[in-house]
């Protein structure tokens, strides 16, 4: 159960990096163990992407024992960030000499988050977890050193990563079940399990899921979608194919479970030039900058997509387009920039669900996110603020 440790630098890194997370997302003895014992260097054999930007965008750069020399990239190793270890599903630190574009695909999720989603998930000695999305392999092996290897199983759908993952797991020392495959099904030959904790997010709770947590089990994922609002979500699992449970604090976001991911947006000159209804707009971009916001735009348009777009010498133009059936709302700032006017065309006023939803959230207060609860039932997933009497929205099927 015990991960190899060498006594050297990366111990005594390991022994800050569980100081630096006390109270910052570490609770608990029992995690802080896992923290000290699993070396989280294994997990990232060939390095990782350090972001930058460049005339032509972000790119990324591999980090790698050779370019740093091996006792600075440890310390880069026990930062508390996270370490991106892909791109475009198939890029690796290893394959590249410098700098590249691309967009992460797996990764080493931030430490504390790691550890402060292992604590609110709390499972206690004998009970049995399914992760989905293993990513590294780093958050697996702590929950093997914390549960015992034979109380975890894990899931990744990438091949490369899946792969990668289950050679630094069994380097360290820890045999859970991995399987290669799509998460939003589950492990229904592992099921019942306790808990199901994601560490990558869903637009829905999968019914695979549902199914798969013993009655009173837990279920912690982060709620997604395609505006990039996000919100995590510990749901306690009911009879009948229930499921309730709150938002919790903190602004959480994992990269979208790849079959949930938004269809590509194409080039959407021509739509955006279809015939539009025009309005002074009530509530602005920073709705889809704000958190909390963001996360009601997106239970409102639950299709919609955010882009960009500047013509040249015009303004920056920003629009929500649901490429499925056409419709789009584009936000025009006034000449001072202050106020803006809503151009909305296709079949759905996404403008008019979005400010509908902002309203009724500032009527209320404008509550935190931890004001929200998503309930399951067989009539559908529903987030709903305060009670469930009051407005809701349904979440996509
Ligand atoms: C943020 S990383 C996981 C971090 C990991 N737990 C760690 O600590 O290293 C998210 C992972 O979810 C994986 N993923 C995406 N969609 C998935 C799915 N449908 N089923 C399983 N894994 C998925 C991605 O390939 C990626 O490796």
């Amino acid at each position: 159960m015990t991960a190899p440790t060498d006594g050297g630098p990366a111990a005594h890194l390991r022994e800050q990096l569980a100081d630096r997370l006390q109270g910052v997302g570490l609770r608990s003895v029992a995690w802080r163990a896992a923290v000290t014992a699993v070396p989280r260097e294994s997990f990232v054999p060939d390095g990782f992407f350090r972001r930058g930007n460049s005339p032509r965008g972000t790119v990324w750069t591999p980090v790698t024992p050779v370019t740093e020399g091996r006792e600075a990239w440890l310390e880069e190793v026990y930062a508390d960030e996270t370490l991106v270890t892909q791109l475009d599903g198939g890029v690796h630190p290893g394959d590249v000499d410098g700098p590249v574009p691309g967009s992460p695909t797996s990764s080493s999720t931030l430490p504390s988050l790691v550890v402060r989603m292992l604590e609110d998930l709390d499972p206690k000695d004998g009970d049995h977890v399914l992760e989905i999305g293993t990513g590294t392999g780093y958050s697996t092996a702590l929950m093997c050193h914390r549960l015992g290897s034979d109380h975890v199983t894990s899931i990744e759908y990438d091949p490369a990563a899946a792969a990668r993952a289950r050679t630094a797991i069994t380097t360290a020392g820890y045999t859970p079940r991995l399987i290669q495959g799509d998460g939003l099904l589950g492990d229904p030959n592992g099921a019942p399990y306790d808990h199901l904790i994601a560490t990558c997010s869903v637009r829905t709770i999968p019914d695979a899921w549902l199914r798969q947590v013993r009655l009173g089990g837990t279920i912690l994922t982060t709620l997604s979608g395609w505006l990039y609002g996000s919100g995590l979500v510990h749901l306690t699992v009911g009879e009948n194919g229930t499921a309730e449970g709150t938002f919790l604090p903190g602004t959480v976001s994992f990269m979208i479970a790849r079959p949930q991911a938004a269809p590509d947006l194409g080039d959407v000159s021509d739509l955006l030039k279809q015939p539009a209804d025009e309005r002074p707009a009530r509530h602005g971009p920073e709705v889809l900058r704000d958190w909390v916001p963001l996360f009601l735009a997106q239970l409102a348009a639950p299709g919609a997509q955010y882009l960009g777009t500047r013509v040249a010498g015009g303004p920056r133009l920003i629009h929500a387009i649901d490429i499925r059936d056409g419709s789009f709302a584009t936000l025009v700032p006034d000449d001072l920039g202050g106020t803006f006017r809503v151009d909305q065309g296709g079949p759905t006023r996404l403008w008019d669900d979005i400010e509908a939803a902002i309203d009724v959230w500032q009527a209320a207060g404008s509550p935190p996110q931890t004001a929200f609860t998503l309930g399951l039932s067989a009539a559908g997933q529903r987030v709903w603020l305060d009670t469930p009497d009051r407005p809701s929205w349904v979440l996509p099927t």
